[in-house]
């Protein structure tokens, strides 16, 4: 048995990382299943009931009923109304996820990311029982809350696991599961307005006690999945809200357990939900019962037995349109490991009149629609019939052969399958269908009246059919149905019958071969779900019986000694067959009806529900004062209404209405149904519970009709109209009929119509008397049985969900008798719990007991209501009980714990939140501090090693600076090598930029060689570069200049100024030269050219002129004419002033009288032009320069003299001496 851990109530909000840390302890020895993390508000759910709840409200939003607010979720939906899929808003409520829109029919869901149940586990933390908590290191608080609670939680419809006490959080809006709970348990109001809210929040199941109510929703609800049906398995009753699984379980435990037979009656009106229930119970058995391949098959035949007897016994009425119109009582045998391992089904009076007569809306046996909508053409060929239920009169009657929400073609379908799962061949499938459509035939057999009167089959056609189906002759059955055979004193007497007795004999028959047929098919089911006592053994193969029985007596035995004798016993008596097995049955029976016209078969169906209301309350109040016997507290005598006098009224011998009545029916002479109704008068005319026209007072009468008669039952008053009720009582069926039909050779036929009853000379039991007699059998059956009870209601008529009729549900509360059963429950105490149950949820509301209580949990209860001011009159103590007297005594016990569990809740946080917070904390400062004392331990060591570092260094560096002068030696070798470093680092930073820069630091003495070896290295690298960089032109312009240094530096003043001005290549173009003087010069090359002035010889006179220097001479040019040529080698020299001045003569030597002699010109440039000159002529030690003056040749011999002196400004003259005086300005430079 699956149970939940600790606190169904308590409330903790943690963090992820919180739930990380438990759930190594919360697994040990467990199996932690589900844990669910909510995102959005980052809490971890293990949802309510289980071992901690989230955020201090969860536990009261997952009751049944309660809104999670945050729980919602989108999800695809199929509508079933608009057939279209959408997106609908999902809330969870009630323990289950509801559509929130207004698109009612949906039926199918299709993945989404939180598939509803499914999903929905997964809300839930479950541990599996055993489990022994090591909360390792949870806090004490935490710990000793967290504590195993078997039995004391339990699991909601939506997977969480709920006390009933828990969802009383939620009663003000669900209401309360159970209707014990009620404060105002007498107000019918009361009760039906529990059973509204409910039903609003698709809370379709109630208890009153154990009793339990269903109100049928008339849609589909996700609560009978798997994942549900595993939930209920095994788990206490009260430990789970309300459902048929746990009535279903706990019957199924306790056959167990107890191996005690079983009963669950299910009772209701029409459409109230009953088969709906048997099949769900049915399916939970199939699912959660052991299994085995035999089991499986019987599993396959018990589920399949239900389409194949609702195809024959069901039908559309007003009220539902799958009504069940017969009695079932299904037993289901079990083994002795709880393997449902057969079946057996009784049936009660199928309501036959509907083979020949249907109310308007109503329609016939589904098999027959189904037969024709579904049966291949080759099937209908054989049966001899058309598609087409109009030309069945047995079809037309109602009005309705198609409805919309029966799909025959698919029931069919189901039907046909099923009658193969079960069991039936080919050729009994065509037997039976034969029968069905014969039924049809007999309701086309016409008949014409011929002149005496006497009928006459008009319908020969049908006749044929009818032999070939029945398999009988056809000329007989035309006779047996216009004739009435009698034998009266051994002899034959054959009487024709007129029309409307005709009629009658074919419906009869019709009624008689239909209902014979069903309760084949029902013993034919049974034959295929009989327990066949051997099974087959783990390696596969059956197990020989006899091992078999050696087995099961043996466990027979283990059992009568042990456990049940008085069991054992009875089932050993009552089923020789079923030693080995223990039954539990499934009573799906008729509820309840008043209808506006009462006949025959109300006043059985109504018979049956006086006896199992009697059955019932026998033994729910045999139940309770065994409990308080066994508990050890008084039995207070409990005031309700015996039904047992309607009983009587009904059943008992001669003074019975059953006796009259069958009396009636044999009484020879005139009997009619008014004569009957006299008889009744006659005899029960003092009963208090029997009616009539003529017995009722004058106000009375006026509401009942002279054929009627009225019976308060314990459910109310419903009056009988009498008429009908001998013939149905009779069900004749003519003679001759009878042995036609023995004769038949069809199997089925056959074997219903036995040939003993035509030679048995016993009159045949009338119909009440049958039913009677069955139901007195089902009635010890059941009382040979535990029971439940499941009580169903309609909400509505009109088969509508979520639409709540009250006067309806206050009628059935009223007939089903609710109100009684309620007030029979209540008689003594309300709530009853074991003391460890009841100890356990509210031990914390007193500080004796809390947080454990180490006595004996009797005594720990005893504290605790002390403490919680229980006055004597509203509990009492029991052996292993406690029963409160009023709900408001536990409603107030409840809503203290929930009050209790907001400061528990928030204890345990606190405390919670504090031990962690520390934890984490003392953590952090642990590490700080490691790491602090780590990196202090490293910056000191650091430190130190620097200083170490610094003082070796700061040592060496003085013994090295006061031996710095010696030779290297160690004391001084650091020394050195740092100033060597220092000084090639300062080098590095200040090398001269460029050639002319002389920069150079100054090197300390030991480096003063290697310094002179870099210097010069440094300078001749960047010479290198430089010179490398110099181009054919520069470098031609330097040599000359270099030239010119030679010959003029620091000797002519003007020097200086020519220094930064670049010589040019010539200081006149070719065009600025005469053509003729180029012409003239033919192939010389010219040089250079310059304007000069040259000075008269003999006057001095200032002429200008063009000096052209060739590679061979300089040459004195005027406009076109050469003046004079001077070939170089008759150049003797230059000479030149040391002044400013611009003036120079050329020195010719003069070899004849052509020769003009020296000659003295002046130039703008004349350091350049002379520097050319020299070079050209290789004169450049040739220039003289001379201070004062110069003398020069005039020519034959003759001489001149310059001279130069310093003035202001420049002047050129000739002086009164004859010589030329030149005043040269004096120059700042100089
Ligand atoms: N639990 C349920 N959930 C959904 N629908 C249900 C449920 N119970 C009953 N119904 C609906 O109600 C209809 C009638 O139910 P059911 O046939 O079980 O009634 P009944 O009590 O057996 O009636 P009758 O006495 O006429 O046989 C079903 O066909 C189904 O549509
Ligand atoms: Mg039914």
């Amino acid at each position: 048995m699956p149970i939940v851990l600790g606190l169904a109530s308590v409330k903790l909000a943690v963090c992820h990382r919180v739930l990380e840390c438990c759930l190594p302890a919360i697994r040990i020895g467990s199996t932690c299943e589900r844990i669910v993390v909510s995102p959005e508000r980052k809490e971890i759910s293990v949802a309510a009931g289980a071992l901690f709840c989230m955020d201090g409200v969860w536990e009261s939003q997952c009751p049944e009923g309660q809104d999670g607010g945050y729980l919602t979720q989108r999800k695809r939906r199929l509508c079933k109304g608009c057939g279209s899929w959408r997106e609908a808003e999902m809330k969870f409520r009630g323990g289950l996820w509801h559509d929130s829109e207004e698109c009612p029919t949906i039926h199918e869901t299709n993945g989404g990311s939180f598939p509803s149940i499914e999903r929905q586990q997964e809300l839930a933390l479950l541990l599996h029982p055993g489990c022994s908590l090591s909360l390792l290191w949870f806090p004490i608080t935490l710990a000793l809350a967290v504590v195993t609670a078997r039995g004391a939680s339990g699991l909601g419809a939506n997977g969480i696991r709920l006390t009933m006490e828990s969802a009383l959080t939620a009663r003000d809006r669900v209401g309360v599961q159970d209707f014990v709970l009620l404060e105002n348990f007498t107000s019918e109001a009361a009760f039906i307005e529990n059973l509204r809210k409910r039903f609003k929040e698709n809370l379709i199941y109630t208890y009153i006690g154990s009793v339990l109510v269903s109100v049928n929703p008339y849609k589909e609800l996700e609560i009978y999945t798997k994942q549900n049906m595993e939930r209920y398995r095994g788990v206490s009753f009260y430990e789970v809200s309300p459902h048929l699984y746990a009535i279903a379980d706990n019957s199924y435990r306790s056959l167990r357990t107890e191996r005690k037979d079983q009963c669950i009656l299910i009772s209701g009106e029409s459409g109230a939900g009953k088969t709906e229930a048997t099949k769900k119970i049915l399916q939970y058995y199939a699912v959660t019962c052991p299994a085995s391949q035999q089991v499986e098959t019987v599993k396959d035949r018990l589920l399949q037995s239900n389409p194949v007897l609702e195809a024959f016994g069901n039908a559309k009425t007003l009220r539902n349109d799958n009504s069940s119109r017969f009695g079932k009582y299904m037993d289901v045998q079990f083994d002795y490991r709880g393997a449902p391992v057969g079946g057996h089904i009784l049936n009660y009076l199928l309501e036959k009149s509907r083979v020949v007569h249907q109310n308007h809306g109503e329609r016939n046996f589904h098999i027959f629609y189904q037969l024709l909508e579904g049966g291949e053409e080759d099937l209908l060929r054989r049966l001899g019939l058309e598609k087409n239920p109009q030309q069945y009169h047995y079809l037309v009657k109602g009005h309705c052969a198609r409805v919309s929400s029966i799909n025959d073609k698919n029931e069919w379908k189901i039907m046909r399958r099923a009658l193969s799962v079960i069991g039936f061949n080919d050729s009994e499938v065509e037997d039976l269908l034969s029968i069905v459509a014969s039924v049809l035939h007999l309701g086309n057999v016409q008949f014409a009246a011929d002149e005496q009167g006497n009928a006459q089959v008009t319908t020969e056609n049908q006749i044929k059919y009818l032999a070939r189906l029945l398999a009988v002759d056809g000329s007989v059955l035309r006779d047996a149905l216009i004739h009435k055979k009698i034998i009266a004193k051994g002899e034959e007497l054959v009487s024709p019958l007129n029309l409307e007795q005709a009629a009658y004999a074919r419906d009869a028959l019709a009624k008689a071969v239909y209902g014979r047929t069903f309760s084949w098919l029902v013993n034919k089911v049974n034959k295929s779900l009989a327990y066949k006592a051997s099974e087959p053994s783990p390696n596969g193969k059956a197990i020989p019986k006899s091992y078999s029985c050696k087995v099961s007596s043996m466990l027979l035995v283990i059992s009568k000694l042990i456990c049940f004798p008085k069991c054992a016993v009875n089932a050993e008596e009552k089923f020789p067959g079923w030693r080995s097995t223990t039954v539990l049955g499934l009573l799906d029976i008729y509820g309840f009806e008043v209808f506006q016209h009462n006949s025959f078969e109300q006043f059985c169906i109504n018979y049956c529900n006086e006896k199992l209301q009697q059955l019932f309350i026998e033994l729910t109040l045999k139940s309770e004062q065994e409990e308080y016997e066994s508990e050890g507290i008084a039995w207070e005598p409990v005031q309700y209404f015996n039904n047992k006098i309607i009983c009587d009224l009904v059943e008992e011998k001669f003074k019975g209405i059953i006796s009259i009545l069958d009396e009636e029916c044999l009484r020879p002479g005139d009997a009619t149904d008014t004569t009957f109704l006299e008889k009744l008068e006659e005899t029960v005319k003092n009963h208090p519970h029997f009616l009539t026209h003529k017995l009722a007072d004058q106000k009375t009468r006026k509401s009942l009709g002279r054929e009627e008669f009225r019976l308060s039952h314990y459910a109310g008053d419903v009056t009988y109209s009498v008429a009908g009720f001998l013939d149905k009582n009779n069900d004749l069926l003519f003679r001759n009929l009878k042995e036609t039909m023995c004769n038949s050779e069809n199997p089925i036929i056959n074997q219903c119509f036995d040939r003993t009853e035509l030679t048995d000379k016993k009159r045949p039991e009338t119909a009440a008397t049958q039913f009677k007699n069955s139901l007195s059998k089902l009635m010890e059956i059941l009382m040979s049985k535990e029971p439940s009870y499941i009580r169903c209601m309609k909400p509505n008529d009109a088969k509508q969900a979520d639409r709540f009729d009250e006067v309806l549900i206050r009628h059935q509360v009223k007939y089903l008798g609710l109100m009684e059963n309620l007030r029979v429950r209540r008689a003594g105490f309300a709530y009853r719990r074991k003391y460890e149950v009841f100890l356990q949820r509210y031990k914390s509301l007193c500080p004796e007991t809390w947080p454990t209580w180490d006595g004996r949990p009797y005594d720990g209860v005893a504290v605790l209501v002390k403490h919680l001011g229980y006055k004597p009159e509203e509990y009492k103590m029991g052996r292993t009980k406690i029963f409160i007297r009023f709900p408001k005594t536990l409603f107030a016990t409840e809503d203290a714990l929930e009050v209790r569990k907001q400061s528990l809740a928030t204890k345990m946080q606190a405390t919670w939140r504090g031990f962690y917070r520390r934890k984490k904390f003392l953590t952090m400062k642990h590490s700080a501090i490691t790491i602090q004392s780590w990196w202090r331990g490293t910056l000191g060591r650091r430190k130190a090693a620097k200083r170490k570092w610094a003082v070796e260094t700061i040592r060496r560096f003085i013994k090295g600076f006061i031996y710095r002068n010696h030779p290297r030696c160690p004391e001084n070798e650091y020394f050195l090598d740092y100033i060597r470093v220092s000084f090639l680092m300062n080098l590095k930073r200040n090398l001269p930029k460029n050639v002319l820069d002389k920069s150079w630091p100054t090197p300390p003495p030991s480096l003063c060689e290697a310094s002179q070896l870099l210097r010069r290295l440094c300078m001749q690298n960047m010479v290198w570069t430089y010179c490398k960089r110099i181009s054919p032109e520069w470098k031609q312009q330097l040599e000359q200049k270099v030239i010119a240094s030679e010959i003029f530096k620091g000797k002519k003043d003007n020097y200086p100024q020519s220094v930064p001005r670049l010589f040019i290549n010539t200081r006149l173009g070719r065009e600025e030269i005469n053509t003729k003087v180029l012409q003239a010069l033919e192939n010389e090359a010219l040089k250079y050219a310059v304007p000069v002035v040259k000075y008269d010889r003999k006057g001095y006179k200032a002429r200008a002129r063009q000096l052209l220097l060739t590679q061979n001479s300089a040459i004195v040019v005027e406009e076109s004419k050469i003046k004079q040529r001077i070939d170089y080698s008759n150049l003797t020299g230059i000479s030149v002033s040391s002044l400013s001045d611009n003036l120079f003569v050329l020195h010719v030597h003069c070899v004849d009288n052509k020769q003009k002699g020296d000659v003295v010109l002046q130039s703008d440039h004349v350091i350049e032009t002379l520097t050319k000159a020299a070079i050209l002529a290789n004169k450049i030690n040739n220039v003289n320069i001379n201070q004062g003056s110069i003398k020069f040749t005039v020519g034959q011999g003759k001489e001149g003299i310059i001279d130069f002196i310093s003035g202001s400004e420049l002047l050129i003259a000739k002086a009164k001496n004859g010589h030329l005086t030149v005043v040269a300005p004096r120059l700042n430079s100089r």
